[in-house]
């Protein structure tokens, strides 16, 4: 009895003996650093903030606190340098051998597998190889239309909700006109986000996960797998994962069925028009040691695509927005240069989209 008792008290003293010792090396280097004081087993966590707005502007107050150079905190017990001295920035960015992704990637695997941005080696590199047709000038070329037409839907959407004095989260909109573009150039497919916005349930879906990876990547004990299986919210993250890859594998299904047929080849506007398919289709014709890629290996570039172009460029769209409204005077000049060039355009009778040139 007094045995059980000794272990029940004793395992929580063993189970942060382990993790103390197992990261005590690191602490010592990584402590030289200056940061912001740390707690025992959060580390800084407790500090960061709970949403990711909150988490940018502890970030960018401990870089001004730490006089606007690298700092370091701790996220648990997973050690964080936030490198931002330019000088260093410059070393890690030449270097050959600093090329290791940091263990937040690992976030990621359960949803994109090992795709392009996830994978390494020698899996990496043939991946890498197949897929650099896929963004030739003239594929992505064919891409203008669709672009143009889900811009315009976004202008339109945002002359609406911006009626008014109304305040919109600008970064939420921008994310909707990104995800439409990319499902229907990477995978060929419309899903109408602009329009009809979280009620589409893989739409939701694609919005929960990003939130859900990025927050994990600051929580002390949501990085590892293991223990995440005990928080409150994973069970609404399997059912989200469930949701994203049922989608992208029935697609995916489709069209090898599309292929198989020949359907794809005959028809130009069906679901699966092939101007549209660029990037499955590469794929679905593309070869790696002599073999057609299975569906895993569909799947997980297909993904990543899907996570690694919405993502990004929502930040860089809603970042150009942010920028034009801060500088008015470059607004007007880009606002007339554009105005211009399409002026230009229709007078020499230059199509707008690849479609025009058909
Ligand atoms: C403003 C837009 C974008 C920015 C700032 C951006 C930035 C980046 C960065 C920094 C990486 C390297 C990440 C790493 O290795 O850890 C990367 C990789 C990657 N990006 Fe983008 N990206 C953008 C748009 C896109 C788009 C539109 C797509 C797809 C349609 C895309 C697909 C990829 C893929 C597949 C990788 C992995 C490449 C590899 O490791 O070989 N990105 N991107």
């Amino acid at each position: 009895m007094w045995f059980i008792l000794y272990a029940f008290l004793a395992l929580p003293l063993l189970v942060f003996a382990y993790f103390e010792l197992s990261v005590a090396k690191k602490k010592r280097v990584l402590n030289k650093i200056k940061g912001p004081p740390t707690l025992p087993i959060l580390g800084n966590a407790h500090q960061v903030g709970k949403s990711p707005a909150a988490i940018l502007n502890t970030l960018f107050d401990w870089w001004y606190e730490y006089d606007k150079d690298n700092y370091r905190m701790w996220i648990g017990y997973n050690g964080n340098i936030c490198v931002t001295n330019p000088k260093h920035l410059e070393v890690i960015l030449n270097s050959i051998t600093l090329i290791k992704k940091s263990g937040i990637y690992d976030l990621l695997n359960p949803w994109l597998g090992e795709g392009l941005l996830t994978s390494t080696g020698s899996k990496w590199h043939k991946h890498r190889k197949m897929i650099t047709p896929a963004f030739h000038f003239n594929i992505l070329q064919d891409f203008h239309q669709v672009m143009n037409e889900n811009s315009t839907k976004f202008i339109k959407r945002l002359k609406k909700v911006s009626a008014g004095d109304s305040i919109i989260d600008f970064q939420d909109e921008t994310h909707y006109l990104t995800l439409d573009v990319i499902c229907d150039t990477a995978m060929g497919v419309t899903i109408n986000a602009i329009e009809q916005r979280d009620t589409v349930e893989v739409v939701k879906a694609f919005k929960d996960m990003c939130y859900n990876i990025n927050m994990r990547a600051f929580h002390p004990f949501k990085r590892s797998e293991l223990l995440y299986r005990l928080a409150p919210d994973y069970p609404a993250n399997v059912k989200t994962l469930k949701i994203l890859q049922d989608f992208t594998n029935e697609i995916i299904e489709k069209r090898i069925e599309a292929h198989r047929t020949g359907i794809a080849k005959k028809t130009e506007d069906n679901e699966f028009s092939r101007k549209k398919m660029a990037f499955l289709d590469t794929l679905l014709s593309s070869t790696i040691d002599g073999r057609p890629l299975n569906q895993q290996e569909i799947y997980e570039e297909v993904s990543t695509f899907m996570f690694e172009g919405h993502d990004t460029t929502t930040s860089g769209v809603a970042y150009a927005a942010y920028l034009l409204s801060r500088f008015p005077e470059e607004q007007s000049v880009s606002f007339l240069r554009n105005s211009e060039l399409s002026w230009a355009m229709r007078c020499i009778g230059m199509p707008h989209s690849r479609k025009s040139q058909r």
